[in-house]
């Protein structure tokens, strides 16, 4: 399949889901206020790879990335309650320590760049299809 479509509705807000898309993992997760506030107060200046969280979503509440880390190509932690996330609020990347914040974005650690951001669309405010 080229394309996969989601249903959002039964991802609560602070719920991260995983779905596959063209055999990779992408994660989707339903930010809460607080995730997003400290993605778009981050000193852009400062990152590794610099990116506005603007730029990397299209509704600040749903985060999607492609869930592997790019430094070897690890899954990262973080998308269950029990997961380690790191020092701010995204993923952790158990093979080598990367940390990822609530932006997907490479904050510690030696991967180089951010997670990717998978092609997306919302046909509704609930429906979302990936690719
Ligand atoms: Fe993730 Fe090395 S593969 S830190």
């Amino acid at each position: 399949l080229s394309s996969t479509e989601v249903d959002l509705t039964p991802v609560a807000v602070g719920q991260s889901i995983t779905v596959v898309w063209q055999g990779k993992p992408v994660f989707i997760r339903h930010r809460t206020e607080k995730e997003i506030k400290e993605a778009a107060d981050v000193n852009v200046a400062e990152l590794r790879d610099p990116q506005t969280d603007a730029s990397r979503v299209k509704k600040p509440e749903w985060l999607i990335v492609v869930g592997i880390c790019t430094h070897l190509g690890c899954i990262p932690l973080g998308q269950k309650p029990s997961d380690p996330r790191g020092e701010y609020d995204g993923w952790f990347c158990p093979c080598h320590g990367s940390q990822y914040d609530s932006s997907g974005r490479i904050r510690k650690g030696p991967a180089p760049l951010n997670l990717a951001l998978p092609p997306y669309e919302f046909k509704t405010d609930t429906s979302l299809k990936i690719g």
